[in-house]
């Protein structure tokens, strides 16, 4: 068997005592055969993993084997148990006579902790519009954990202009061998494999993994809802997830907590949607109890969609209807939770945003009730958007940039601190990273430092 490890390592969904170890194989990832995903045939393959304290694999060493099956795209998905919570730890795999790269990876704090944790968090990387530099950068700062929330894929026909193109299939995708070779194409980039054998991941998806602006169940049609379990399922192939998808549904609202810091509830923007709801009714009752009752010091909120009101003045002024405002009665309910420390990441909208979350948008003086971070994205263009304009029309918005990047965090019991870290350019390799601003909140209110906004 020639090299299968072309897809690279990953791990995720930390908890104080285990993680998921991840990889796919795949001899010819770009391979059009529908018959054949990755080039692999039809039978299952024994795959070997290894877990230990150090990457010379001496110390600690536990190890096992799997079956890598043809119907899940011979995807492997490791949980192991019984580690120390909050330590390093190194993985690899082996099958036949060819070993991957080692990755690194790290348990969640014990639930008694009070350490700082360090996060990224990343969004929208279409493939064609750009390299993944950004992710490079995440990588060399090897946080504990990334959060990514939405377009790891995009579904779309490839783009007119493009920086690199999408290969095979460069149409838009509705089958399961097509979007398993799209999410394959985007995995064969280095620096991706890089940020995903950095750090565990934890992500959730936004609507350009499925289909563009898609709601819920969609029109209904036995098509649609074909289409939906094959992207749901390609997802879940190329992610290192906790839980299987069932019957065409992928359970994907959870909640990672670090210790007594942070309590990361990732929420699930698309599958439950409906006319009148956002989040559905169950995950809508799962956050609000959770919120309520956290003992932990900041409620974090890792979704897709810009929560704060983003009212778009011009020719053509506008709420966006398929963000939280249009939305504004769910929004409500959860911001009129009160939950101390509450902090919500966004992406979605492809430049850097942050402001405060207001109990009425609409009055400045009402009571400001938690903060927003909206990270720009890996690669994707942004739209024209008039950022000077926008502030000046909500605000409770406080800073605009339109690079390209992701966010650098640390949570401790003291504050929050945010940093955009954006590259110069995606058209070519090789952007340096810099940090265009840093914000502080001790949980009531926001302090920019060194922000620079354009
Ligand atoms: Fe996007």
């Amino acid at each position: 068997m020639a090299n299968p490890f072309t897809l690279g390592v990953a791990s995720g969904e930390p908890m104080p005592d285990g993680v998921v170890l991840w990889t796919r194989l795949a001899v010819d990832p770009l391979s059009a055969d529908p018959a054949r995903p990755g080039g692999m045939a039809q039978r299952a393959v024994e795959v070997r993993w290894q877990l230990a304290e150090d990457d010379r694999f001496t110390q600690g060493l536990r190890q096992g084997v799997v079956q890598a099956q043809p119907a899940w795209a011979h995807s492997v998905h490791v949980r192991v148990a019984g580690l120390k919570p909050g330590a390093d730890y190194f993985y690899r795999f082996r099958a036949g006579d060819e070993l991957s790269p080692a990755g690194r990876t790290r348990t969640s704090d014990d639930p008694a902790a009070a350490r700082p944790v360090r996060f990224a968090i990343a969004n929208c990387q279409r493939f064609e519009h750009g390299f993944y530099t950004a992710y490079r950068h995440l990588a060399d700062e090897r946080p504990d954990v990334v959060f990514h929330v939405g377009d790891y894929i995009y579904e779309s026909r490839q783009a007119a202009t493009v920086v690199r193109p999408l290969g095979p299939v460069p149409g838009e995708i509705t089958k399961l061998h097509e979007y398993r070779l799209r999410h394959a194409r985007y995995k064969t980039d280095a620096d991706l494999q890089a940020a995903h054998a950095a750090a565990p991941w934890v992500t959730t998806w936004d609507d350009h993994e499925v289909a563009d602006n898609y709601r819920g169940r969609g029109d209904g049609s036995a098509a649609f809802l074909r289409r939906r379990a094959a992207a749901y399922q390609a997802y879940y192939e190329h992610q290192p997830l906790r839980v299987r998808p069932r019957d065409g549904n992928l359970q994907m609202y959870r909640r990672r907590t670090y210790g007594l810091v942070a309590d990361f509830m990732v929420l699930d923007a698309r599958q439950h949607r409906d006319a009148g709801t956002m989040l559905g009714a169950a995950q809508e009752e799962w956050l609000m109890s959770r919120l309520l009752t956290s003992p932990v010091r900041w409620r974090v909120l890792v979704q897709p969609l810009f929560f704060a009101r983003r009212f778009v003045p011009g020719p053509a002024p506008n709420l966006r209807p398929d963000s939280w405002d249009g939305h504004q009665a769910e929004r409500a309910r959860i911001l009129a939770a009160n939950a101390p420390g509450l902090v919500v990441f966004s992406g979605d909208v492809h430049n850097f945003w942050a402001g405060e979350l207001k109990a009425d948008f609409l009055d400045p003086a009402s009571a400001t009730v938690g903060v927003e971070f909206v990270g720009s994205s890996i690669s994707s263009r942004p739209p024209q958007t008039d950022g000077p304009a926008v502030l000046a029309a909500n605000p409770h918005l406080t800073f605009f940039d339109d690079r390209r990047g992701y966010m650098s965090c640390v949570a401790s019991p003291e504050e929050l601190r945010v940093a955009f870290r954006a590259v110069d350019f995606v058209d070519r390799k090789g952007s340096p990273v810099r940090t265009i601003a840093e914000f502080l909140t001790e949980g009531s209110g926001l302090t920019s430092e060194n922000a620079s906004s354009k």
